[in-house]
Protein backbone atom coordinates (compact mmCIF):
# COMPACT_ATOMS: atom_id res chain seq x y z
CA UNK A 1 0.00 0.00 0.00
CA UNK A 2 1.80 3.09 -1.39
CA UNK A 3 0.78 6.97 -1.98
CA UNK A 4 1.90 7.87 -5.88
CA UNK A 5 1.17 10.97 -8.09
CA UNK A 6 0.62 9.45 -11.92
CA UNK A 7 0.08 12.60 -14.41
CA UNK A 8 0.75 13.50 -17.80
CA UNK A 9 3.76 16.35 -18.38
CA UNK A 10 4.96 18.82 -20.95
CA UNK A 11 8.68 18.18 -21.22
CA UNK A 12 9.03 21.82 -19.63
CA UNK A 13 7.27 20.82 -16.69
CA UNK A 14 3.18 21.48 -16.99
CA UNK A 15 0.08 19.62 -16.79
CA UNK A 16 -1.86 21.70 -18.18
CA UNK A 17 -2.43 25.60 -19.60
CA UNK A 18 -2.99 28.53 -17.37
CA UNK A 19 -6.86 28.00 -17.99
CA UNK A 20 -6.73 24.53 -17.67
CA UNK A 21 -6.73 22.68 -21.08
CA UNK A 22 -5.36 19.59 -21.57
CA UNK A 23 -5.66 19.98 -25.40
CA UNK A 24 -1.92 19.47 -25.80
CA UNK A 25 -2.03 16.04 -24.19
CA UNK A 26 -5.12 14.25 -26.26
CA UNK A 27 -2.83 16.03 -29.33
CA UNK A 28 -0.64 12.86 -28.92
CA UNK A 29 -0.76 9.25 -29.41
CA UNK A 30 -0.51 7.63 -26.42
CA UNK A 31 -1.22 2.90 -26.28
CA UNK A 32 -3.54 2.44 -23.22
CA UNK A 33 -2.83 -1.23 -23.49
CA UNK A 34 0.84 0.07 -23.59
CA UNK A 35 3.60 0.32 -20.91
CA UNK A 36 2.94 2.30 -18.02
CA UNK A 37 -0.45 2.97 -18.81
CA UNK A 38 -3.27 4.13 -16.58
CA UNK A 39 -6.24 1.52 -17.25
CA UNK A 40 -2.76 -1.03 -15.20
CA UNK A 41 -2.20 1.78 -12.89
CA UNK A 42 -5.89 1.89 -11.89
CA UNK A 43 -6.47 -0.85 -11.35
CA UNK A 44 -3.74 -1.21 -8.46
CA UNK A 45 -5.22 2.33 -7.02
CA UNK A 46 -7.88 2.16 -3.86
CA UNK A 47 -8.10 5.33 -3.55
CA UNK A 48 -7.99 9.15 -5.17
CA UNK A 49 -7.05 12.27 -4.12
CA UNK A 50 -7.36 15.52 -5.88
CA UNK A 51 -7.51 19.47 -5.70
CA UNK A 52 -10.37 21.47 -6.54
CA UNK A 53 -9.35 22.62 -10.07
CA UNK A 54 -8.76 18.79 -10.89
CA UNK A 55 -12.14 17.68 -9.38
CA UNK A 56 -13.44 20.61 -12.16
CA UNK A 57 -12.21 20.01 -14.78
CA UNK A 58 -13.32 16.17 -14.26
CA UNK A 59 -16.79 18.02 -14.02
CA UNK A 60 -16.65 19.81 -16.45
CA UNK A 61 -14.61 17.16 -19.45
CA UNK A 62 -16.37 13.73 -18.45
CA UNK A 63 -19.00 12.68 -19.72
CA UNK A 64 -19.85 10.53 -16.68
CA UNK A 65 -18.28 9.81 -13.18
CA UNK A 66 -15.15 7.30 -13.99
CA UNK A 67 -14.22 5.92 -10.66
CA UNK A 68 -15.85 3.62 -7.85
CA UNK A 69 -13.27 4.04 -5.46
CA UNK A 70 -13.19 6.71 -2.58
CA UNK A 71 -12.61 10.22 -4.34
CA UNK A 72 -10.77 13.17 -2.02
CA UNK A 73 -11.19 16.53 -3.15
CA UNK A 74 -9.53 19.22 -1.29
CA UNK A 75 -11.30 22.34 -1.20
CA UNK A 76 -12.70 25.66 0.59
CA UNK A 77 -15.58 25.68 -1.04
CA UNK A 78 -18.53 23.71 -1.89
CA UNK A 79 -18.41 22.12 -5.04
CA UNK A 80 -20.93 19.76 -7.30
CA UNK A 81 -21.10 15.86 -6.94
CA UNK A 82 -22.05 13.61 -9.78
CA UNK A 83 -24.73 11.10 -8.97
CA UNK A 84 -23.50 7.95 -7.61
CA UNK A 85 -19.86 8.76 -7.11
CA UNK A 86 -17.95 8.63 -3.81
CA UNK A 87 -16.56 12.29 -3.25
CA UNK A 88 -15.89 13.15 0.16
CA UNK A 89 -14.55 16.73 0.24
CA UNK A 90 -11.63 17.59 2.90
CA UNK A 91 -9.21 20.55 3.91
CA UNK A 92 -5.92 21.23 5.31
CA UNK A 93 -2.71 20.06 6.13
CA UNK A 94 -2.16 16.42 4.26
CA UNK A 95 -0.61 14.76 7.21
CA UNK A 96 -4.05 15.29 9.36
CA UNK A 97 -6.05 13.68 6.26
CA UNK A 98 -4.01 10.83 5.07
CA UNK A 99 -4.77 8.25 7.41
CA UNK A 100 -8.30 8.36 6.69
CA UNK A 101 -7.14 8.47 2.94
CA UNK A 102 -5.22 5.42 2.95
CA UNK A 103 -7.88 3.68 5.36
CA UNK A 104 -10.16 4.30 2.89
CA UNK A 105 -7.83 3.00 -0.48
CA UNK A 106 -8.49 -0.35 1.69
CA UNK A 107 -4.89 -2.85 0.31
CA UNK A 108 -4.33 -0.86 -2.39
CA UNK A 109 -2.38 2.12 -3.33
CA UNK A 110 -3.74 5.78 -3.49
CA UNK A 111 -3.45 8.41 -6.51
CA UNK A 112 -2.64 11.71 -5.86
CA UNK A 113 -4.14 12.80 -9.07
CA UNK A 114 -2.89 16.50 -8.68
CA UNK A 115 -2.44 18.97 -8.90
CA UNK A 116 1.22 19.65 -8.76
CA UNK A 117 1.25 21.71 -5.63
CA UNK A 118 -1.02 18.77 -4.22
CA UNK A 119 1.63 16.35 -5.07
CA UNK A 120 4.05 18.74 -3.09
CA UNK A 121 2.38 18.92 -0.30
CA UNK A 122 2.28 15.37 0.38
CA UNK A 123 6.05 14.81 -0.52
CA UNK A 124 7.09 17.37 1.59
CA UNK A 125 5.52 15.53 4.26
CA UNK A 126 7.44 12.62 3.72
CA UNK A 127 3.96 11.09 2.55
CA UNK A 128 4.80 10.15 -1.44
CA UNK A 129 6.58 7.13 -2.12
CA UNK A 130 6.10 7.37 -6.33
CA UNK A 131 6.21 10.14 -8.83
CA UNK A 132 5.20 8.49 -12.43
CA UNK A 133 5.31 11.09 -15.37
CA UNK A 134 4.60 10.57 -18.58
CA UNK A 135 6.43 12.95 -20.86
CA UNK A 136 4.28 14.49 -24.41
CA UNK A 137 6.55 15.95 -26.93
CA UNK A 138 5.18 19.47 -26.41
CA UNK A 139 6.86 22.51 -24.67
CA UNK A 140 4.29 24.66 -23.54
CA UNK A 141 6.67 27.75 -22.08
CA UNK A 142 3.79 28.40 -19.31
CA UNK A 143 0.99 26.64 -17.37
CA UNK A 144 0.20 25.10 -14.63
CA UNK A 145 3.19 23.24 -12.78
CA UNK A 146 3.88 19.80 -12.62
CA UNK A 147 5.37 20.05 -9.28
CA UNK A 148 6.09 23.73 -8.06
CA UNK A 149 8.77 22.52 -5.15
CA UNK A 150 11.99 21.17 -4.49
CA UNK A 151 12.04 17.12 -4.70
CA UNK A 152 14.80 14.64 -4.83
CA UNK A 153 13.80 11.34 -7.13
CA UNK A 154 15.57 8.04 -7.95
CA UNK A 155 14.97 6.57 -11.24
CA UNK A 156 13.27 3.63 -11.34
CA UNK A 157 12.35 2.72 -14.33
CA UNK A 158 11.61 4.58 -18.02
CA UNK A 159 9.78 2.97 -21.25
CA UNK A 160 8.39 4.29 -24.57
CA UNK A 161 4.95 4.55 -25.36
CA UNK A 162 4.16 5.62 -28.43
CA UNK A 163 4.42 9.85 -28.40
CA UNK A 164 5.73 9.31 -24.84
CA UNK A 165 8.66 9.29 -22.79
CA UNK A 166 6.98 7.70 -19.52
CA UNK A 167 9.07 7.48 -16.33
CA UNK A 168 8.63 5.93 -12.83
CA UNK A 169 10.80 7.60 -9.97
CA UNK A 170 11.49 6.44 -5.88
CA UNK A 171 10.70 9.33 -3.95
CA UNK A 172 13.94 10.10 -1.98
CA UNK A 173 12.79 11.04 1.77
CA UNK A 174 14.54 14.05 3.41
CA UNK A 175 17.37 12.37 5.45
CA UNK A 176 18.40 10.90 1.91
CA UNK A 177 18.91 14.19 0.54
CA UNK A 178 22.51 15.74 0.62
CA UNK A 179 21.52 19.19 2.43
CA UNK A 180 19.71 17.21 4.83
CA UNK A 181 23.17 15.11 5.52
N1 LIG B 1 -1.66 16.59 -17.10
C1 LIG B 1 -2.62 15.76 -16.76
O1 LIG B 1 -2.53 14.55 -16.98
C2 LIG B 1 -3.87 16.31 -16.11
C3 LIG B 1 -4.96 15.47 -15.89
C4 LIG B 1 -6.11 15.97 -15.29
C5 LIG B 1 -6.16 17.31 -14.95
N2 LIG B 1 -5.08 18.12 -15.16
C6 LIG B 1 -5.14 19.58 -14.86
O2 LIG B 1 -4.13 19.99 -13.99
C7 LIG B 1 -4.52 21.28 -13.44
C8 LIG B 1 -4.19 21.34 -11.98
O3 LIG B 1 -4.71 22.53 -11.43
P1 LIG B 1 -4.03 23.27 -10.19
O4 LIG B 1 -2.58 23.40 -10.43
O5 LIG B 1 -4.85 24.49 -9.93
O6 LIG B 1 -4.17 22.26 -8.96
P2 LIG B 1 -5.34 21.48 -8.15
O7 LIG B 1 -4.61 20.78 -7.05
O8 LIG B 1 -6.15 20.63 -9.04
O9 LIG B 1 -6.28 22.60 -7.53
C9 LIG B 1 -5.76 23.56 -6.64
C10 LIG B 1 -6.85 23.92 -5.66
O10 LIG B 1 -7.14 22.81 -4.79
C11 LIG B 1 -7.49 23.30 -3.48
N3 LIG B 1 -6.51 22.79 -2.50
C12 LIG B 1 -5.25 22.31 -2.75
N4 LIG B 1 -4.67 21.89 -1.60
C13 LIG B 1 -5.59 22.09 -0.61
C14 LIG B 1 -5.60 21.83 0.79
N5 LIG B 1 -4.52 21.27 1.42
N6 LIG B 1 -6.72 22.13 1.51
C15 LIG B 1 -7.81 22.68 0.88
N7 LIG B 1 -7.85 22.95 -0.46
C16 LIG B 1 -6.76 22.65 -1.18
C17 LIG B 1 -7.49 24.81 -3.59
O11 LIG B 1 -8.80 25.15 -4.06
P3 LIG B 1 -9.87 26.14 -3.38
O12 LIG B 1 -9.21 26.76 -2.19
O13 LIG B 1 -10.20 27.09 -4.46
O14 LIG B 1 -11.02 25.29 -3.03
C18 LIG B 1 -6.50 25.06 -4.72
O15 LIG B 1 -6.66 26.31 -5.36
C19 LIG B 1 -6.01 21.40 -13.74
O16 LIG B 1 -6.17 22.29 -14.80
C20 LIG B 1 -6.41 20.01 -14.19
O17 LIG B 1 -7.46 20.06 -15.10
C21 LIG B 1 -3.94 17.64 -15.72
Amino acid sequence: MATHFYRASTLDGFIATLDHSLEWLFAHDFDLEGPMAYPAFIEGVGALVMGASTYEWLLRNEQTWGYTQPTWVLTHRELPVPEGADVRFAQGKVQDLHEAITASAGERDVWVVGGGDLAGQFAEAGLLDEFWVQFAPVMLGEGRPLLPRRLDLELIDTVRNRDFVCARYRVRPTAERPEAA
